[in-house]
């Protein structure tokens, strides 16, 4: 059985769905979030799961805080760390501490809108798709190989308010594929690709006008 340690910040929507998408061979071990009033880890909790809360300010350096994070999850053998909306940035002894077993979810279609505020950046920059990328995590923010990403069409007069929610509900299906892939053993990274066994669905192209 392979242990899942998932880490979040707030709403844990992504978790959810993960909990709610029971993936043979594999069990959720953990929930930790670095905030004590996440609507996630209250839902975690609430629901029997093992939880966790490192609070930042508990901690004068963040290498000490993340070294606390690290020695929390630890606890608990993970095969795989995911971060589910965990707000924030990790030092590199971290992300090289989980290389290969750490991967996130963001709302943006990588390399394009690192960082915060995706929908409206892709929204201001006249994009006609926006969507969601799993990656693994490097010490880079936002710039690990590139697991699976799923696409949304950019409505006319979209808000990101809308956008976001769209992309959401692509967010929950595409997570819970890529830990299943995860954990069934069919993904290598050869550099900066990741290799899927069997290969990913072929897809063909859609045009947007
Ligand atoms: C998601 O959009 C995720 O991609 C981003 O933060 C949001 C978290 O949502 N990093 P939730 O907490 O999973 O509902």
């Amino acid at each position: 059985m392979k242990n899942i340690v998932i880490l979040i910040s707030g709403r844990g929507s992504n978790m959810r769905a993960l909990v709610e998408s029971p993936i043979p061979g594999a069990q959720i071990a953990a929930v930790v979030s670095n905030k004590a009033d996440a609507e996630g880890i209250i839902w975690a909790a609430q629901h029997g799961l093992s939880t966790q809360v490192v609070l930042p300010k508990q901690y004068a350096q963040r290498d000490d805080f993340d070294e606390a994070l690290m020695n929390t999850i630890d606890q608990y053998q993970p095969d795989l760390v995911v971060l589910a909306g965990y707000m924030r940035i990790l030092s590199s002894t971290f992300c090289l501490h989980y290389a290969g077993r750490l991967i996130n979810i963001h709302p943006s279609l990588l390399p394009a809108f690192t960082g915060l505020d995706t929908h409206q950046r892709a929204l201001d920059a006249g994009c006609r798709v926006a969507g969601c990328t799993v990656h693994f995590v490097t010490p880079e923010l936002d710039a690990g190989p590139i697991i699976s990403q799923g696409v949304v069409p950019i409505q006319e007069n979209d808000t990101a308010a809308a956008l976001a929610a769209r992309v959401l509900m692509v967010e929950h299906q595409l997570l819970v594929r890529a830990v299943a892939d995860f954990v069934s053993g069919s993904l290598t990274t050869v550099g900066n690709r990741v290799k899927h066994t069997p290969p990913a669905i072929s897809t063909t192209a859609v045009l947007l006008a």
